[in-house]
């Protein structure tokens, strides 16, 4: 799936009239009222309509949910909007965009948002739209490169063992090359002890498949 056609797919789906779980919907992140979001009204079955319609397998659509880390990094920005006003940042593994809209809400010069999954660029470009902030967008995979943004910003990257082993040393190149990173984590289990400054701790009201609690408590951390 290339970018055009997924951006293509997805603004058919939210032009598209009706209503029920496989359907997107513009909502209010729930943690973070600033910012409104095409959303899935429940992501597993709108993947499974799609993957349907398309007759192969489709990544994951975790753009199509807003997860407890994106939350409390986008909600520590808006509060803190120093941290991003006039400053170069990257949204690494971005999702649905949400951590770029509050940079660029913040006043950031310029935000990129980075994420592998093309539905997932699509989305970022559909979401930042809809809240009338420019957001750049990159779907590579940037994370045995080196990168030179002011503030590097990443919402619940660290759900997967595998995911976190690549991406940490890539964390803290960015913070030894002088940039400020902040990490938003649900403790999904894959922090590393030690080298992780605590800055925010929020309850942050979730929908995320496949979790029971309706709240989860959230830390935002600087690695350095
Ligand atoms: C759990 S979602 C979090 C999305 C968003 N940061 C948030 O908090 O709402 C994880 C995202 O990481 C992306 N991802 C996985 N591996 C990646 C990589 N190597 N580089 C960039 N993004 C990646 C996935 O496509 C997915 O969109």
């Amino acid at each position: 799936m290339r970018g055009p056609t997924a951006l293509a797919e997805l603004e058919r789906e939210i032009a598209a009239s009706g209503t029920g779980l496989d359907r997107l919907r513009l909502m209010e992140t729930p943690f973070v009222p600033e910012v409104r979001l095409h959303l899935a009204e429940d992501a597993i079955v709108w993947w499974a309509r799609m993957e349907a319609a398309a007759g192969r397998a489709l990544p994951p659509p975790y753009w199509a949910s807003v997860w407890a880390g994106g939350q409390a990094v986008a909600r520590y920005l808006l509060d803190h909007p120093e941290l991003a006003a006039g400053r170069r940042v990257l949204d690494l593994a971005a999702g649905s965009g949400l951590v770029a809209i509050a940079a660029a809400l913040a006043g950031a010069e310029r935000v990129v948002a980075n994420d592998i999954d093309p539905y997932a660029i699509a989305a970022v470009t559909v979401n930042a739209r809809a809240n009338r902030v420019a957001v750049a967008v990159s779907g590579e995979d940037l994370l045995d490169s080196e990168v030179g943004v002011d503030l590097l910003v990443a919402g619940d990257v660290l759900y997967d063992a595998a995911l976190a082993e690549r991406v940490l040393p890539f964390l803290r190149r960015a913070a030894a090359g002088g940039a400020q990173v902040l990490v938003g984590d649900p403790d999904r289990g894959h922090l590393p002890a030690g080298r992780l400054e605590l800055v925010a701790d929020y309850p942050v009201p979730t929908t995320e498949p496949a979790v029971d609690s309706p709240v989860r408590r959230v830390q935002v951390l600087r690695p350095w």
